[in-house]
Parts: structure tokens; C-alpha cells; sequence
């Protein structure tokens, strides 16, 4: 059997995390989530849930990762014992399912970009325009448009696809998205528009958190791209013993450093062409943020440079969602990693093709992969490192730090009480709120 592929790089690892990590999550559904629970009172929760949950997560997976150098589900059976060898198929089975309506949403930004280059954003029929591109035949080419990009870097392997291509779009990504920022600062409605994000109101926190706690946990989880295995999978071609912690923190910082900028970016957009940013939900930035481009001085351009800022972040973090299956299927049945990233890119464009016709399917899949499986995924994943093998975890967290000590039982601390309680509410909250029991 071929040696397994590995990083030509440290910054390659950590770019392809962070490529992962920021993507739709943080300029698609990041701000809509602020809008829709009240501004900075989501914000706060959320920073704090990154913290205390997001990065002891993160270390989690990029631990079992690196052991076991395998995909989740290999990764579980070499490491686990009886229920535990399964739950890797929790984290495969929510990364096919989102990749398959994550990659209908970013067709419809690669739709937005074309737009905007050919002067088509509209005011007052934003909302028809939106309907028109989200679902039915154009949304179905774009998806099977985006689904090929995403094939074909994947299909090209870890170094040559996914660390080549990165090196290029995540640089890309920052510098564009701070453009973007220093033309919003100069915008009339700016002043306005940081006050609403930047303000917490911590009487809404408290009226409010069963529905804020488990919609920022569910972001936080998304936007760090945990509960589908991709860091475990990332992680599983590191050769050497590097500072694990010091990369999550990398990663946990820039992408939230990017979505605060994506905020940054809409809310004063919004404010100027006055245009309200709570209760648009998922629209916001299609049908929002475009009709506010449609009233801007070059708005057409502007808006065709931030769309395509949102599509090469999808694109980065698609990648990496067909990597966790594609690493399966070679790790696990011995399929060349060519036509293994053909038939995954098949099967979800296939799976994608409801969400692309009606745009209910979206919410239903995000709902059931997002709300539930991710942070089900993560929690098991917490509670076996945590409880079942934290010895283990610890000594292989300690490979590249050289002093371990209290930062290993902080860790392992967390993860055993607070991560678990918080992620069974989270768990328990969504279900009633979705299914309701
Ligand atoms: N982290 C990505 C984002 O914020 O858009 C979304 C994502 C990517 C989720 C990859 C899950 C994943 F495996
Ligand atoms: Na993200």
C-alpha cells in the first residue's frame, strides 16, 4: 500500500485549517445569526463559547487525529473500544450531508458575483431576484458548478490540492475582507451600525439565552468546522509533534477575527442604504446586503468583489469536508483517491439537488447536520477523550509542548464537566426547538 500523503508544511496545515474554519459560517450565516438574536448580546456568548468550548474541542480532534493518523472512522476504531469505535461514522455521515447543501449555498454566491459584474443588483427586486437564483435550474447548475471545483482540488491530494490551493485563497480572503472593512468604516450609516453590533443589551441575554446559548454554541461549532471530523482528518496527516495548542489558537483567533470583520462589513452596508439587519435570516446577505449594493456607488463591482470573497472561503472550507470522506474511502476500502472524490462529488451533488429546488430542504438538512449531528459528534467525541482515555489524549497533546502540566488538566478538566453539560443542552435545546419534544 502507498505511504499516506502528509503537509509539505506547518503553515500549510495551518492554512488549510483556517481555510476550513472560515467559509460561509462566518460571512453567510455569522451575521444573520447577530441580526436575528439581538446584536452584540449574541456576540458576547458566542466569544465566550469559542473559548470555553470551541478550542478544548479543537484540540480534541486534532489530538485523535495525529494518534491515529486516520479519517474519523478509522481514527475510532483504532483508538476505541465497543459503542465508541462508531461515533466516527457520526462526524463522516454530517460531513456528507453538509457538504451537500453547503455546496448549493456557495453556487448561489459564485450566481452573485456574475451578477454584480453585469450591473444586475436590484432594490426593490431583490427578494425575487433571490427566489429566482436559490432554487430551481440555475441553482442546480451553480451547485454541480461548485461541486466540480471542489472535486478537482481535492482529487489532486493533500499537498498538491488542498495545501497548494490554499496558499493562494486564504491570503486572498483576509486581504480582501479588510478592504472591504476600510471602505465600510467610510460609509454614512457606519457609526449607527457599530453601536447596534457592538453594544451587548445583557437584559436580552438573560430573557433570551435558551434560545441564544444553543444557536451560538451551533455557530461556534459550525464556524470552527467541529463535529465532522475535518480536524481530526487535518490533523491525521501531521508527521511531526508540533504545539497543537498553539495552532488551534491560530485558528480559533483568525476565524473569529474574520467573522467579526464580515460584520464589520454588512452592518454599516446595511445601515446606509437603510435597510434592516434583524429578521432576514439566511437571506441577508443574498437579498439585504444585494439590494443595499444595488443603492451604492459602484455597488455592481463592489459587490461582485465581496461574493466572490464568500465563494473562494466556501471553497476552502468545502475541500475540506470532501477530504474527511475521501480520506475514508481510501483509508478504509483502499479506493484511489481519484475516483473516490468523483463518486463523493456525485453522490452529494446528488443528495444536494433537493436544497437546490427548494430551499426548505436547506433549512431541514442544516437543522438535523448542523443543530444536532455536529454537536452530538462532538459531544461523544468530548466525553470518550474526557472520561474513557484521557491519559492517552494528554500524552499525545503533550508531544509538542514542553510544558504540559496545568494547560493538560485545564483541558481534560473542561472537557469532562462544562463542555459536556453545555453540549447536552445544546443538544436538548435544538431538538425541542426543532422537533419539539
Ligand atoms: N467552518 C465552515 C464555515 O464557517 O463556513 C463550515 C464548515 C466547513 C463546517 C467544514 C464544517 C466543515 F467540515
Ligand atoms: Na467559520
Amino acid at each position: 500500500m502507498a505511504q499516506r500523503e502528509s503537509w509539505a508544511t506547518r503553515a500549510g496545515f495551518i492554512l488549510a485549517a483556517v481555510g476550513s474554519a472560515v467559509g460561509l459560517g462566518n460571512i453567510w450565516r455569522f451575521p444573520y445569526q447577530v441580526g436575528e438574536y439581538g446584536g452584540a448580546a449574541f456576540l458576547v456568548v458566542y466569544l465566550l463559547l469559542i473559548l470555553g468550548i470551541g478550542f478544548p474541542v479543537i484540540l480534541v480532534e486534532f489530538v485523535v487525529g495525529r494518534h491515529t493518523e486516520r479519517n474519523p472512522v478509522g481514527a475510532l476504531k483504532r483508538i476505541g473500544t465497543g459503542v465508541w469505535t462508531k461515533i466516527g461514522w457520526v462526524f463522516v455521515t454530517a460531513g456528507f450531508i453538509i457538504l451537500s447543501y453547503y455546496s448549493v449555498v456557495a453556487g448561489w454566491t459564485v450566481r452573485y458575483v456574475l451578477l454584480g459584474l453585469q450591473g444586475q443588483y436590484t432594490a426593490d427586486g431583490a427578494a425575487e431576484q433571490f427566489v429566482g437564483i436559490a432554487s430551481g435550474l440555475d441553482a442546480v447548475v451553480f451547485h454541480a458548478i461548485f461541486m466540480v471545483a471542489v472535486i478537482a482540488i481535492v482529487a489532486f491530494g493533500i499537498e498538491r490540492g488542498i495545501e497548494l490551493s490554499v496558499k493562494v485563497m486564504v491570503p486572498a480572503i483576509i486581504a480582501l475582507l479588510v478592504g472591504l472593512a476600510i471602505y465600510a468604516f467610510t460609509l454614512e450609516g457606519a457609526g449607527e451600525a457599530y453601536a447596534y453590533y457592538l453594544s451587548p443589551d445583557f437584559g436580552a441575554i438573560a430573557s433570551n439565552w435558551t434560545s441564544i446559548l444553543p444557536a451560538a454554541a451551533a455557530q461556534a461549532f459550525f464556524t470552527l468546522s467541529l463535529g465532522m471530523g475535518v480536524m481530526i482528518t487535518y490533523a491525521s496527516y501531521l508527521g511531526e509533534d508540533r504545539n497543537l495548542a498553539e495552532d488551534a489558537g491560530i485558528i480559533a483567533f483568525l476565524d473569529t477575527g474574520i467573522a467579526f470583520t464580515a460584520g464589520l462589513i454588512a452592518f454599516p452596508i446595511l445601515f446606509t442604504a437603510g435597510i434592516p439587519a434583524g429578521e432576514s435570516g439566511p437571506a441577508l446577505i443574498f437579498i439585504s446586503l444585494a439590494a443595499a449594493f444595488a443603492e451604492l456607488p459602484f455597488g455592481g463591482v463592489l459587490g461582485a468583489i465581496f461574493f466572490a470573497v464568500v465563494s473562494i472561503a466556501a471553497l476552502s472550507s468545502a475541500i475540506s469536508i470532501m477530504e474527511v470522506v475521501t480520506s475514508y474511502l481510501i483509508d478504509e476500502h483502499g479506493i484511489g483517491r481519484v475516483p473516490a472524490t468523483a463518486m463523493l462529488g456525485t453522490a452529494m451533488f446528488v443528495v444536494g439537488v433537493p436544497a437546490a429546488l427548494d430551499i426548505i430542504f436547506i433549512d431541514v438538512y442544516d437543522l438535523f447536520a448542523n443543530g444536532v449531528l455536529l454537536v452530538l459528534g462532538g459531544l461523544l467525541l468530548s466525553i470518550f477523550i474526557g472520561w474513557v482515555i484521557p491519559d492517552l489524549a494528554l500524552d499525545e497533546l503533550g508531544k509538542g509542548i514542553s510544558n504540559i502540566g496545568s494547560l493538560g488538566v485545564a483541558w481534560i478538566w473542561l472537557l469532562r464537566i462544562p463542555v459536556i453539560i453545555a453540549l447536552v443542552a445544546v443538544v436538548a435545546l435544538n431538538a425541542w426547538d426543532y422537533y419539539g419534544f
